[in-house]
Order: C-alpha cells, then structure tokens, then sequence
C-alpha cells in the first residue's frame, strides 16, 4: 500500500442481515447495503413486510433470503442464521434495529411493558450477537442504538434503560469478540420514522421543540443513518470496535 492509499467505505460483497430491516432506519440501512453492492436479508416478524423489503432488495440487485423472525424468540433467529447460511454463505454484518417502545412515566410503567420493551431493544441483541457472531469469523455487527442510552428523556424509562444497557453490552461483546467480529452501536437522535411519525408530525409542538433543540435546526430522514452504517460495517472502520457513534445532529452533546 503506498502512503495515500486507503481501505474504501463500502459494503459491496459482503453479506448482510438486517433484524428490524424491513421498516424505517432498519430499512434504509437494509436498501443502502444492496446499493452498495452487499446481499441483504432484511428480516422482522411480518412475512408481509419480510416479502415487501426483499422485492425492494432484489431490485437493487441483492440476493436475499425471505425468512421472518422474532428477536423474542431465539428458535427464530436460529432458523434465520441456519437459512442464510444455506442460501447466501457466511454473514459478514449484522445490524440489530428491532424497535419497541412505551411512553409511559417511570411510576406508572407496567411490568407486562416494561419487559416487552427490554426483551426487544436490549434481550433481542443479546440474542442475536449470540446467534449470528458465533458463526463469524470476521466481520462487525452494528446495534441501533439511540442518544435516549444517556440523556435523561421524558417518559422512555424501559426505553432508554434497554438502550444503555444496549451501549454497555455493545462494549462487553467487542472486547470478548476482538479481534474477529467488531461489535459497535450507531445512535441515532430524532429520526422520522413509522414509529414516531405521529408524536413527531411536522407542525406539531414536540416537533417544533425538537427542530428548535437539534443544533443541525432539524429532525434527519432514515436515509441520513445509512453512511454510518456502511462505516461501521465496512472494513474502513476495521480499528473501531465497542464504540457508540451519534448521527442526532448535535443533539446530545447540545444537552450535556
Ligand atoms: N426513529 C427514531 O427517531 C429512533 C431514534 C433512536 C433510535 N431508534 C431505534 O432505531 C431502531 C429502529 O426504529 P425505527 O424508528 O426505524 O422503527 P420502525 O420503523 O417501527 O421499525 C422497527 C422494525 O423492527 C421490527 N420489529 C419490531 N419488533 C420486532 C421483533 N420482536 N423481532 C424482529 N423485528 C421486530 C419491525 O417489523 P415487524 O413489526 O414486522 O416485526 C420493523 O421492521 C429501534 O431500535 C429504535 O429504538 C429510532
């Protein structure tokens, strides 16, 4: 290699699973790897949406597997990686962005909602790193993650709980998986997407205070979460493991 030399930021060639893939950041990192050049399963509970997002792939030239899964349900997420395996060969990257949420006040979140939350967000990594980076031999895995791990945001106790316990298992698992599987989280701010689309309608009060709050004076699209996934899944980042990357637009280091 001579001195201006570089490895490039891109995914093309590797293989990919996108848990939570088949719906808004997930999705867009699900679409934004197949435009790259990688094959991209994009997977969630809904075959409907399993089937969707793959026609979508297929489109952009990627091979995939349409296989439905629940991060609840670790026979799920085996039948997943024992698929893939068959179909696509070896996973290089895997991207956990299964999302749960309850707005509830920490006095008042239910147990029922309480654990639904944190078996999604936090137990669903847990489970799938534990599935898909036994059988890696290299590669990076990526947790969606979100900046709710370290500011204290109103009425997300589960939520943000899941999320730093998110951040701090991304640490634990880099250190015990370096050298051959990279473990990192991307944290997003305010993004729109299915799941907010309503709390944060443009127009809305929350959604002034949030445009307001964000040093960048906006909310981002999916798409924005898209280059640094590729980052961290690319060989470019091949010295960066259990870090927490924010894409919020400035937010949390605005509030801290
Ligand atoms: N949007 C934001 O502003 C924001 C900010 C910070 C962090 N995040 C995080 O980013 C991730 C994605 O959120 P999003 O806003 O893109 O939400 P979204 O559009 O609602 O997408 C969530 C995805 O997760 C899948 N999913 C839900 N439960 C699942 C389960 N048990 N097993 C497998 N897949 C499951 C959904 O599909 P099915 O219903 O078919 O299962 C869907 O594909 C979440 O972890 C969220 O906490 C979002």
């Amino acid at each position: 290699m001579t001195d201006y030399e570089h490895t490039p930021v891109t995914v093309d060639g590797k293989t990919a699973v996108v848990i939570g893939g088949t719906s808004g950041i997930g999705e867009a990192i699900a679409l934004g790897f197949a435009s790259e050049g990688a094959d991209v399963v994009a997977t969630s509970r809904s075959s409907e949406r399993v089937r969707d997002t793959a026609a979508k792939l297929r489109e952009l030239g990627a091979e995939t597997v349409e296989r439905p899964c629940d991060v609840t349900d670790r026979a799920t997420l085996e039948r997943l990686r024992d698929e893939v395996d068959d179909e696509l060969g070896e996973v290089d990257v895997l991207v956990t962005s299964a999302g749960a949420v309850s707005r509830d006040r920490v006095l008042d979140v239910s147990e029922s909602e309480w654990r639904r939350v944190v078996d999604v967000q936090l137990d669903g990594v847990y489970r799938a790193v534990q599935t898909f980076a036994r059988e890696m031999s290299g590669g990076s895995v990526v947790a969606i993650s979100s900046v709710a791990a370290e500011l204290a945001m109103s009425h997300l106790p589960a939520y943000s709980a899941a999320k730093g316990g998110t951040d701090a298992f991304v640490r634990a698992a880099a250190k015990e998986l370096a050298p051959d599987v990279r473990v990192n989280a991307l944290s997003p701010g305010f993004v729109i997407t299915p799941q907010n689309a309503e709390t944060y309608a443009e127009g809305t009060e929350k959604r002034e205070r949030l445009d307001r709050r964000t040093p960048m004076k906006r909310v981002a699209d999916r798409e924005e979460m898209v280059g640094a996934a590729i980052y961290l899944a690319s060989d470019a980042s091949s010295f960066t493991t259990g870090e927490v990357i924010r894409v919020d637009g400035g937010f949390a280091p605005s509030a801290l």
